[in-house]
């Protein structure tokens, strides 16, 4: 069975869909642990419901050592790390260990609005600032950079003139919805192939 762990930092409705995705059988595989770096987030709630395991570790508590800790947990027991909403950057070995291994979701087109400081309703507000007609969502590799590894899958939302940030949020996040699930999906049937810079599926 595909092992995976979700990294959470709030509400977890990406989380969610890879739950009903394994419920209906959609998804072949098994969610081993779920780590919030925030306490009091629903993601866990949910997590819960489904008797998964969780892990608490607060980033205001761990700081740098953050991510040594999620691979202390981690390492050697999954195969697959998805951040869905997950807030804080992963740093030091857990990148290398878990190389292509690493998964995020990230609401924008990348490489627009992404980056440092970028996340969650601020990526909607700068999109309607800068105008595009076009956004989206993309799911991709977590390399040493912010938002910066290779593009596994993207999908297009279009911007409505009396879009809000978070009217667009919410026409964005019915896309990560779909697009998320597909990403667990392809690469635990070994569908994606790294070349670089460019992902290749195997559909
Ligand atoms: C999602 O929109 C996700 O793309 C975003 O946080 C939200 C979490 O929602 N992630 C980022 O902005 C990462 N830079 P959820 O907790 O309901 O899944």
């Amino acid at each position: 069975m595909f092992k995976i762990a979700v990294l959470i930092s709030g509400g977890g409705s990406n989380l969610q869909t890879i739950i009903d995705g394994i419920e209906n059988n959609h998804l072949n595989c098994s969610i081993e642990y779920v780590i919030s770096d925030k306490a009091g987030t629903f993601g866990i709630e949910r997590a819960k419901k489904h008797n998964i395991k969780t892990f608490v570790f607060e980033k205001k508590e761990y700081g740098d050592a953050l991510s040594g800790k999620i691979l202390e947990v981690l390492d050697g027991k999954v195969d697959l790390i998805v951040l869905a909403g997950y807030l804080s950057i992963l740093k030091g070995d857990i990148i290398k260990r878990f190389k292509n291994r690493i998964i995020n979701i990230h609401p924008s087109l990348i490489p627009s609005f992404c980056g440092k400081g970028m996340y969650g309703i601020k990526v909607h507000e700068k999109a309607l600032e800068y105008g595009v007609k076009i956004t989206g969502c993309t799911v991709h590799f977590v390399d040493e950079g912010t938002d910066t590894g290779s593009i596994i899958i993207q999908k297009a939302v279009e911007v409505h003139d009396n879009d809000t940030p978070e009217t667009l949020q919410k026409r964005v996040l019915v896309e990560e919805h779909k697009a998320l699930p597909e990403a667990i999906k392809l690469i635990s049937e070994e569908k994606v192939k790294v070349e670089e810079r460019r992902i290749l599926i195997n559909r």
